[in-house]
């Protein structure tokens, strides 16, 4: 089967198409209902399928004769612990910790957060709520307080499972407090806080509302798996819109275990048995489905790794743990492998480890740039595939399909199409561009299975976000072009989203934030480019009149309050103080401008442009910074 009959069926004959990859799952009750719309018109997979996603990735390997393979390794380097878990031995602690929780009055259809950071009892948890068909949602623990707060508020969970602290290379961080205080901030309250206490440090647990985690779970009653429909949620994940208030994406049971199943052979090329690496956090989308359940549905090993890509303890790191673990492929964001070249540019780190089992490198969360892709190659000689997907998708938008047909690569481009992925580029107006032209990538309706089917307690959020900008079409956010061969090149997001080491943030959050200062009148956030980290915040900011702040104390003020508010990951530390901002006439920032002068490019002054002797002032002030 080549990639073009592959993909055209997907398109043509969608039905057919994914009720036959849907057999390759182990049903309870194989689905009659493949694609259905509800009443919103709202596309629905498998919806009537009768499944449990933790039988899918465990109990059913554990009855087909994988019991004593190694499911998941869990490699930390900064906690100096290796640990290995057979399907066998992570089912009985998934049915164990699902126990747990039932005994603490979770049931099918509740929310449980999970604020953890990369050791296997996140694992354990997120795949124990999905044993008792509870909806998880899993905050990744570099956000701060008040972050955790709104996805407290916004998901109500009726208990929320933490670790006592996380480790960033040496440094202890405190999980604990970061909870109570969100709490603290939120007005919905859990019942329950289940806290894993780490060696490293132990919290103080709240009479009546925390319980030990190891203590509890010690006593609990294996869970058996509960059965759920296609349509019933497996998880809510939330992720940066363009506003201060994250966008809660929502994924149903049925299409997520398809997709991913169907991904790790046609797209990662992995058979049962393999070893994955994905070295991401479970806290992101790519965490979710290639560190946990991708991984675990095929039958493969997975790597769970607690660590850096340099500094623990050097660049050489993801190559010991390939050569230690023989992985087949690895996985990460293209910062990650901007790290390694930046300290280890001549590769020596590489040719210190066998890399024999290594077979194919992947690259996601922002665009592989030509220059990384380049050096990739040279080092290890091996294919280096940039793939373009969303936390709205849940997998692969258009990528290079390993294991169906392997087409050339060409540097800056996310390859193809993936089945049932009808991607498009349109105009403003919405009207078909030709190839070469660059516009809006969206993708005409229905999506295929995994794709977010609305968001967490807002409809009209979904639709007006995703929906109503291009009738009967999704819009994916991203610019970008297809050329002549079909091969789509995504150029950067069309909206205030940036991407920081990967990770999505969104600047108009961060422009609520230095809004509450009180000196502030009127800022502006852009993304500019930063060689290792794809892009940095960079802020502009109006005083209020009459209010004087020195650069210096500006810089310093702003990063404690991003820090404070969003966390350390929004990696803010440049404002610059000016005088007035550039605008349109009607009033609007023109940040494309700003983001332009930042990197230093060339650009052409709008005729919309109110006054064009500010863009002097901005760049005097850039060179005062
Ligand atoms: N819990 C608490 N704090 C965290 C955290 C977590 N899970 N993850 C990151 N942080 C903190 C870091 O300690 C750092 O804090 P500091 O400013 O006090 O030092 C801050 O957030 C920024 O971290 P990071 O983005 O990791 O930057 P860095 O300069 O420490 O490291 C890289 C740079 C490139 C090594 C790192 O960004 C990296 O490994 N990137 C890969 C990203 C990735 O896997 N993305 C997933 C998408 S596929
Ligand atoms: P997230 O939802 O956090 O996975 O972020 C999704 C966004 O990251 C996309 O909308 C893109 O802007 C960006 N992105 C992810 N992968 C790629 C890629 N391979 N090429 C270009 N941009 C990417």
């Amino acid at each position: 089967m080549s990639y073009r009959q592959e993909y055209n069926k997907s398109i043509q004959q969608p039905v057919e198409f994914w009720r036959e990859k849907a057999q390759d799952l182990h049903w309870f009750k194989f689905p009659e209902a493949i694609l259905t719309q509800d009443e919103n018109e709202i596309h629905h997979w498998f919806s009537d399928g009768q499944m449990n996603t933790c039988y899918m990735a465990l109990d059913y390997h554990v009855d087909n004769g994988r019991g004593e393979q190694t499911a998941l390794i869990y490699d930390s380097p900064v906690a100096n612990t290796k640990k290995t878990y057979s399907y066998l031995k992570l089912r009985d602690e998934v049915a164990k910790c699902a126990g747990m929780l039932k005994a603490q009055g979770v049931e099918k259809g509740d929310c449980v957060i999970i604020y953890m950071p990369m050791i296997p009892e996140a694992a354990i948890a997120m795949l124990a709520c999905a044993r008792l068909g509870a909806i998880h949602s899993v905050v990744f623990g570099g956000f701060a307080a008040p972050e955790l707060a709104i996805r407290i508020d916004d998901a109500k969970p009726k208990v929320i499972m933490v670790a006592s602290c996380g480790i960033e290379i040496s440094k202890i961080i405190p999980y604990k407090p970061l909870l109570d205080n969100a709490i603290d901030f939120a007005l919905h309250k859990p019942q329950t806080c289940i806290v894993y206490q780490r060696e490293q440090l132990q919290a103080t647990l709240l009479p009546g509302r925390d319980i030990d985690w190891k203590i509890h779970c010690e006593v609990a009653e294996p869970a058996q798996c509960t059965v759920v429909n296609g349509d019933d949620l497996l998880y809510i994940l939330y992720t940066s819109g363009t506003t201060g208030k994250p966008k809660g994406v929502v994924r149903e049971n049925g299409g997520h275990a398809v997709a991913l199943k169907y991904s790790m052979h046609a797209i990662y090329n992995m058979k049962p048995g393999e070893v994955f690496w994905s070295a991401s956090d479970v806290g992101w989308v790519v965490g979710h489905s290639y560190i946990v359940y991708g991984p675990l549905l095929h039958g493969c090993t997975t790597v769970f790794y607690e660590g850096k890509p340099i500094m623990t303890p050097d660049a050489g790191a993801f190559w010991r743990v390939i050569s230690e673990h023989k992985v087949k492929a690895l996985f990460t964001a293209p910062t990650a492998y901007r790290a390694i070249k930046k300290e280890d540019p001549d590769g020596e780190f590489i040719k210190q480890y066998d890399l024999s089992s290594l077979k194919t490198i992947f690259a996601a969360g922002e665009r592989l740039d030509p220059p990384t892709y380049h050096w990739l190659t040279e080092q290890l000689g091996l294919p280096v595939i940039d793939h373009w997907w969303q936390t709205e998708t849940g997998w692969a938008i258009s990528a290079n399909m390993l294991g169906i047909e392997k087409m050339p690569i060409k540097p800056g481009a996310s390859t193809v199409p993936m089945p049932g992925f009808d991607v498009h580029i349109l105009s403003d107006n919405g009207e078909k561009l030709d190839a070469n032209q660059q516009g809006n990538i969206a993708i005409k309706l229905p999506l295929p299975p995994c794709s977010l089917t609305t968001i967490w307690g807002n409809f009209d959020r979904f639709t007006a976000s995703y929906l109503e900008t291009f009738p009967g079409y999704y819009v994916s956010g991203d610019g970008g072009y297809i050329d002549d061969d079909g091969y789509l090149f995504v150029m950067g997001r069309t909206d205030d989203i940036i991407n920081v080491s990967g990770h999505r943030l969104s600047t108009g959050e961060m422009e609520e934030i230095i809004a509450t200062h009180d000196a502030v009148a009127e800022c502006a956030v852009i993304g500019r480019t930063d060689d290792l980290k794809g892009q940095v915040p960079h802020g502009f900011v109006i005083l209020k009149s009459g209010v004087s702040i020195d650069q210096e104390t500006a810089q310093q003020e702003f990063a404690e309050l991003m820090r404070e508010k969003i966390g350390p990951i929004a990696c803010y530390k440049d404002t610059v103080i000016v005088e007035r901002l550039p605008k349109t006439r009607s009033g609007k920032i023109l940040r494309k401008l700003i983001r332009k002068i930042l990197d230093g490019e060339d650009y052409v002054i709008p005729s919309t442009i109110d006054d064009p002797a500010i863009l002097d002032e901005i760049k005097a002030s850039l060179k005062m910074q």
